[in-house]
């Protein structure tokens, strides 16, 4: 799973990110908008943007915190806690819509983006082997028996609650239903194959797929917003 929409402009609120190369090569992250898209890329031991320009320098296996904001309403800023580099784009200050992660060019993990306050991903790794995927999975799970591996096979949930107005229809966003499978690599499972099954429906209203009453969805319809919760009002 590689797009990662933004919910505002980023004049308004920031994106920072963690990027854990293992491997220094090709350009495993792009800012999309309709005008202009940028690529980070990673060769030579430095992380630098499409037009060549350095953003900064890396070693295989660092964790690089960056933080991607404008400064005025067309300069992007791209920020370490070491230098700033500065990229002027009116169309990415305006209209960035989403950061993609390209699985197949990311070697290692982008992990702690977020845009302000607002978790978008945790973590997302992909070409690593399990065993490194292991040492950076949470407490519990490296706590748990290795003999009893299917235990530790869970997808990981960021759930947002979703705020609808009484009597009100929202769509649903990746966001309020995120599997997030690609912390294990054992589980070799894509969001693009996920598709879910409704077990218990909502309580004051309903779950629409265009327009229609649905207990079954895929994650495709989530990111098209085709999924639409209706308040019944009560
Ligand atoms: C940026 O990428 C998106 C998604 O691949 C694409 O729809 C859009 O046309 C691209 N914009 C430019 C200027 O290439
Ligand atoms: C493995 O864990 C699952 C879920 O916790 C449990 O139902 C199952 O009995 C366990 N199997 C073994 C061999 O311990
Ligand atoms: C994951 O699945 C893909 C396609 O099903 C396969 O080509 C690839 O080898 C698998 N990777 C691992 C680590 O099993």
């Amino acid at each position: 799973m590689g797009v990662i929409p933004l919910f505002t402009g980023l004049l308004f609120a920031s994106v920072r990110l963690d990027l854990t190369p293992t491997k220094l090569d090709g350009n495993p992250l792009h800012l999309l908008s309709p005008s202009r898209n940028l690529t980070l890329s990673l060769v030579g031991g430095k992380a630098q943007t499409a037009d060549s320009i350095p953003v900064a320098s890396l070693e295989e296996g660092e964790t690089l915190s960056l933080t991607i904001r404008c400064v005025t309403p067309s300069t992007l800023q791209i920020a370490t806690s070491e230098s700033a580099t500065v990229i002027q784009s009116a169309a990415l200050c305006s209209s960035a819509e989403s950061l993609y992660v390209d699985e197949e060019a990311l070697f290692g993990c982008v992990s702690n983006v977020y845009q302000g306050q607002v978790l978008l991903m945790e973590r997302l790794c992909s070409n690593v082997s399990p065993t490194e995927t292991s040492t950076s999975r949470n407490h519990d799970e490296t706590t748990e028996s290795e003999e009893n591996e299917s235990s530790s096979r869970q997808p990981v949930y960021v759930a947002e609650p979703l705020e609808v107005n009484e009597g009100g229809s929202v769509p649903l966003q990746w966001r309020n239903v995120y599997v997030f499978t690609d912390h294990d690599a054992r589980l070799n499972v894509s969001n693009k194959d996920v598709s879910f099954s409704l077990l218990d429906g909502p309580l004051h209203g309903s779950l629409l797929l265009h327009d229609r009453p649905t207990a079954t969805f895929t994650y495709a319809d989530l990111l098209v917003r085709s999924l639409v919760y209706r308040h019944d009002g009560s």
